[in-house]
């Protein structure tokens, strides 16, 4: 069964996306079958990051939505060597296509979970990864939904922290079992330590990775992805060392996110023009 992970995170900019792209690509470097599915219809990024492109215009996550295809025939196939394990991607959508039909026709956001598990059934997935669109819309509470980790990437800052209850309270009225909190871009100069603390506070739960701010990551822009790029990189070694920690047997942060009264997930609607 696949284990499914969803990255979310209260404001843009946490490197949410990149963190998806980096472990989708690791894991299957460790011989894992990776999906992963571009949910942020607003801003995608994924299939930038991965240096793929759709298939077509309509064979996209908005294009499955929008009832143009099936979600496997969304689904792009990254073949560059990773040993025994095969990496999948379903863009959100094309440039500048698919968000207007989208806006305009509305779409039954039941379709995300049911695709996402016949992406897991019929890829025979060990591992897919959700990237949402920072906050909170239709695609990133259906992802939640069907997770069984909400991994939440934060900055160490105070206006990111400031969305620390939210995200908590949104994993518990999804009954989302596990969460795991990374801590992202940690400025230089900035001891570790304090930033860690203060996230931890914030959040309520151990972080699995403390990630420092790396010039060369922010100067890929997007052209290549770090851990190819840089696979001895310590980044590199702190994305890896994550991986463990997400696809243990029990999820992490279990106990933390299923209290005895979790209120009831809501339930799928039609997303609204
Ligand atoms: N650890 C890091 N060090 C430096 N730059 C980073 C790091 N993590 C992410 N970035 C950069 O931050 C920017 C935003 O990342 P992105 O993954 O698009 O965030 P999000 O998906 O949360 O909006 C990108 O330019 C990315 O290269
Ligand atoms: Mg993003």
């Amino acid at each position: 069964m696949a284990r499914i992970i969803a990255l979310h995170s209260h404001r843009g900019g946490t490197g949410r996306s990149s963190i998806a792209a980096n472990l989708a690509r690791l894991m299957a470097d460790t011989g894992r079958r990776v999906a992963l599915v571009d949910t942020d219809l607003q801003a995608p990024a994924a299939h930038v990051l991965l240096g793929v492109a759709p298939h077509s215009a309509d064979r996209t996550l908005a294009g499955y939505l929008t009832g143009l295809c099936e979600i496997e025939e969304a689904t792009v196939l990254l073949t560059a060597g990773f040993g025994d394990g095969e990496l999948f991607l379903v863009p959100a959508r094309a440039e500048a296509s698919g968000i207007h039909e989208i806006i305009a026709q509305g779409y039954d956001v039941g379709l995300l979970r049911e695709g996402f598990d016949r992406l897991a059934g019929c890829l025979q997935l060990d591992v897919l990864l959700l990237d949402t669109h920072a906050g909170i819309s239709n695609e990133t509470v259906a992802a939640v939904a069907s997770a069984d980790i909400l991994l939440m990437v934060t900055r160490p800052c105070q206006l990111d922290l400031s969305g620390a209850g939210e995200a908590t309270e949104f994993a518990l009225r999804l009954n989302c079992p596990g969460r795991a909190l990374v801590v992202n871009t940690v400025p230089p100069g900035t001891a570790a330590g304090p930033a860690r603390r203060r996230a931890e506070a914030a959040y309520g739960l151990p972080a699995r990775a403390v990630l420092p701010y790396v010039p060369e990551f922010a100067c890929l822009a997007g052209d290549r992805l770090f851990a190819a790029a840089h696979p001895d990189h310590p980044l590199t070694a702190r994305l890896t060392a994550l991986i463990p920690a997400l696809l243990d047997a029990t999820p992490p942060g279990a106990a933390a996110c299923a209290p005895g009264g979790a209120a009831t997930p809501p339930t799928p609607h039609r997303a609204e023009p």
